[in-house]
């Protein structure tokens, strides 16, 4: 009896011990100093196959280099950018999930969660606003808003930053590489970071693979999500358009989520004085879409067969309902086959186009699954086990 104790109790070391070390490789605070490989990694010229600028929104004063991504990514997952080393970037933008979190909200500084579900930072460079209501227009902008914000990261001081990461021997040389100086100001901490996040570039799925070769490596289940997807009668491409699928970067819609929204989205922004901008919310990518869950601003649904059976059959009538989920509204015409013979429509962002009820699509079971099915081919797993992405502190 004693030993079979014993036993349990060795089974419970060993499995804690186990569980331990696994944890050990995953927090983005292992070790102190980063392990970077001799020669910077390549972030700047390879072959992005069809994507046309994956670096459209590049400025002329920060332009990508191997030197600038490799400092922004040791910033990236660096915990010491938050006030209690506790939190880094990657903390909520992890790269087994595509840089979006598992959760509905992310926790931050002090345990504290975000109101909104940390979205998937791919393709950065292809956008022209950021955040669930686009409050942020350029990625040098950006980049720093999280280190002060106070549910994530908590560092409001930027001089404190500043003096913070100047302890950091390794911070000095790579600073130097990276921009000429050993200078370390939240200008370049800004303008690295956002070099490190428009190298993220996804464009190695199935989906881009297929592009090449007509699609012979899709299933017939696949095919037919594709598309339906891109069909004239359903309306998913005329707001998820372009090479990322997020409406080239500046699109935002309100799809019915509710029909008074808690969290009005761009409508909350104070430019926005009047209700037509309520419950409009940034046209995410769909790439990568399979493993972001759960989705929406809000993380609301857990799979992509309840987003699937939102627009199917949940969209509500909400007053700034986009036209295209509107019986009225189709997908670019508002009468007509839907051919090019309609009469076109006037994009009436924002919101507030009154054609009618939401619509119903009255898919199939079939249907539904093929565009789940589809939806699964923009994954790109080598942007999730490239390492010059990967946690430099993770190593040693
Ligand atoms: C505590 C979790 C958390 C941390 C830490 C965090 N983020 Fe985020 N991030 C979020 C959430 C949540 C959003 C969406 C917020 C919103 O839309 O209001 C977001 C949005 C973004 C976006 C906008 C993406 C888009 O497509 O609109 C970028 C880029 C981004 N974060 C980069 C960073 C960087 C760089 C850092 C580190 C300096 C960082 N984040 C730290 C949770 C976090
Ligand atoms: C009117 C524009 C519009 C149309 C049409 C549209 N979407 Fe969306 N989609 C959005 C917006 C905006 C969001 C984010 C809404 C939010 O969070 O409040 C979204 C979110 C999503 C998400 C969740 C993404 C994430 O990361 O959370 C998926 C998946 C999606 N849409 C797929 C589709 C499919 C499939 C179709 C066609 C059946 C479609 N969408 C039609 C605008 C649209």
């Amino acid at each position: 009896m004693a030993k079979k104790i014993n036993l349990l109790l060795l089974s419970a070391a060993v499995l804690l011990l186990v569980l331990n070390a696994c944890r050990k490789e995953t927090p983005v605070t292992g070790a102190t100093t980063p392990t970077l490989p001799e020669v910077p990694y390549n972030y700047v010229s390879y072959d992005f196959g069809r994507m046309l600028d994956p670096f459209f929104n590049q400025p002329a004063n920060n332009m990508l280099t191997n030197e600038g991504a490799t400092l922004g990514r040791v910033l990236f997952y660096d915990a010491k950018l938050s006030l209690n080393n506790t939190v880094a970037c990657a903390t909520c933008h992890k790269q087994q999930f595509a840089f979006a979190d598992n959760t509905k909200g992310s926790i931050g500084f002090e345990s504290k969660t975000t109101p909104r579900n940390s979205p998937a930072i791919i393709n950065a460079g292809m956008s022209s606003g950021y955040f669930w209501d686009i409050r942020a227009t350029t990625l040098e902008e950006q980049v720093l808003m999280p280190v002060k914000n106070h549910v994530e990261m908590g560092l409001e001081n930027m001089d404190n930053l500043e003096i913070k990461l100047r302890k950091q021997d390794y911070y000095a040389p790579l600073f130097e590489d990276a921009f000429g100086t050993t200078e370390i100001s939240r200008e370049r901490i800004a303008m690295a970071l956002s070099q490190f996040l428009r190298s993220m570039v996804s464009y190695r799925s199935k989906y881009d693979a297929g592009m090449a070769v007509d699609f012979q490596n899709f299933s017939a289940l696949e095919k037919m999500g594709k598309d339906l997807f891109f069909s004239w009668d359903m309306t998913c491409q005329g707001c998820h358009s372009g090479d990322n699928f997020n409406g080239w970067g500046t699109s935002a819609a309100n799809i019915g989520l509710d029909d008074n929204y808690t969290d009005n989205g761009m409508g909350d922004l104070l430019v926005n004085q009047d209700a037509s901008f309520d419950g409009l919310f940034k046209v995410p990518s769909l790439r990568n879409v399979a493993v972001t869950a759960p989705y929406m601003h809000d993380g609301r649904f857990i799979s992509l067969e309840d987003v699937i059976e939102h627009y199917n059959t949940g969209v509500k009538k909400h007053r700034n309902l986009d036209y295209r989920l509107t019986e009225g509204g189709g997908f670019f015409f508002l009468e007509g086959d839907g051919g090019g013979n309609g009469i076109p429509v006037i994009d009436p962002l924002p919101g507030g186009s009154d054609f009618g009820n939401p619509r119903k699509l009255n898919l199939t079971e079939v249907q539904k699954r093929s565009l789940v099915a589809f939806l699964q081919t923009l994954t790109d797993y080598e942007l999730m086990r490239d390492p010059k992405f990967s946690n430099p502190f993770a190593a040693n």
